[in-house]
């Protein structure tokens, strides 16, 4: 699918005086429903995560707290995109291999996920995504 398809949403915001609340329901704020989250934490600097693609997984990338980037590729196309708001999500389509890097010190890096966590679904070799891409798989 096209890079053109990924996006930063806007997540509903409830300020308040004791502390702010934002809220995600599938389907509503995104377009998706929810079967799965989980949250990367405690990432050493330097480290990098993903660096894999999805054949059928929709997911919403959210910087919880602190900073960090998200680099995407849809086999011709490339964008990064830079999350640091706890009140924004970026919704990843199938098919974009993403690379997550430069996490600041204490960042939480929380995934809304469109399924439950199947190994099948994964590239995780970016040669064998290329050739999906090209087959349109
Ligand atoms: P991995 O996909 O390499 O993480 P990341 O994309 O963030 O770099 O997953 C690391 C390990 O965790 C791998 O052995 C699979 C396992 N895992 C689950 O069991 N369930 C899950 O929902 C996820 C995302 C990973």
């Amino acid at each position: 699918m096209p890079i053109a398809n990924c996006s930063v949403v806007d997540l509903p915001r409830v300020q308040d005086p004791r502390g702010n609340l934002t809220f995600i329901e599938g389907s509503t704020h995104i377009p998706f429903d929810i079967q799965r989250v989980y949250y990367l934490y405690d990432v050493p600097g330097g480290a990098e995560r993903g660096g894999h693609a999805h054949k059928a997984l929709h997911q919403l990338i959210i910087a919880i707290s602190g900073s960090f980037d998200v680099h995407l590729d849809d086999g011709g196309e490339k964008k990064v995109f830079q999350l640091n708001r706890s009140y924004q999500g970026l919704y990843i389509c199938p098919m974009i291999w993403r690379e997550l890097k430069n996490f600041s010190s204490g960042a939480v890096c929380m995934v809304v996920a469109s399924e439950k966590y199947d190994e099948e679904d994964y590239y995780r070799d970016y040669s064998d995504f290329l050739v999906g891409c090209k087959k349109g798989v």
